[in-house]
């Protein structure tokens, strides 16, 4: 998924810079108190729902009182409505990834609208909520693609590519080695690998002193 990550990763990253210079702080929000983070990072997974591997990242993410970021391909959600529901129950927060994991710009409006209303339908069916977020796959979109989804985009700051080295060790290191507040960390829940490394760097940034919100808190004032 190594593509441009064009204008919406220097959004991530203006806003990085204004953060780490005082300039703004990152909050989240519990009932009525407005909570300061000094280190705060969100987890995002990609391409899911697995059948095989999903369910066993929530389980660690509810062991470890995480809340994550799932965005969702719109054909992987059919048979697995209960991973969804449970995502949704579970605190998690989920947007859209297509219908079939393709590439937007460059298509027709009406193929852009498809897949993102039919992947948008499929999550509400089961949260009964309206999907606000995308991550458009491989990083790339532009503005007639901005214009159709009608959906706010959520890049990353911070690839651990997992899907490319598979080795969770590997994974765990450079991502506490290199990963700084305000990052969204992009992981995919499509490989054991990935899963085990999630729930490492969890344990590893929890013991730094870092918490984890869910990517609109880390893009939404
Ligand atoms: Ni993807």
């Amino acid at each position: 998924m190594r593509y441009t990550k064009i204008a919406f990763v220097c959004v991530i990253i203006i806003f990085s810079m204004l953060t780490a210079s005082g300039m703004v702080s990152r909050t989240s929000k519990v009932s009525d108190k407005v909570i300061y983070y000094e280190k705060v990072v969100a987890l995002t997974f990609d391409d899911g729902p697995s059948r095989l591997y999903t369910n066993e990242l929530l389980d660690g993410l509810k062991e470890r009182g995480v809340r994550a970021t799932f965005f969702l391909v719109g054909e992987n959600i059919e048979g697995n409505e209960e991973i969804v529901k449970r995502m949704y129950d579970e605190g998690h927060l989920i947007g859209n990834h297509t219908y079939s994991h393709v590439k937007l710009v460059g298509m027709s409006d009406d193929a852009i609208i498809s897949e993102i209303s039919r992947t948008n339908e499929a999550i509400s069916r089961i949260t009964g909520e309206e999907v606000t977020f995308i991550r458009p796959p491989y990083g790339i979109i532009d503005e007639r693609v901005l214009w159709d989804v009608s959906l706010t985009p959520i890049l990353w700051s911070y690839d651990t590519n997992d899907w490319c080295s598979q080795n969770a060790d590997c994974i765990v290191k450079n991502v506490v080695k290199n990963v700084k507040s305000g990052d969204i960390i992009l992981m995919h829940d499509v490989y054991k690998t990935s899963v085990s490394a999630a729930l490492r760097i969890v344990d590893e940034l929890q013991a730094m002193g870092y918490v984890f919100v869910t990517a609109d808190e880390l893009i939404i004032e």
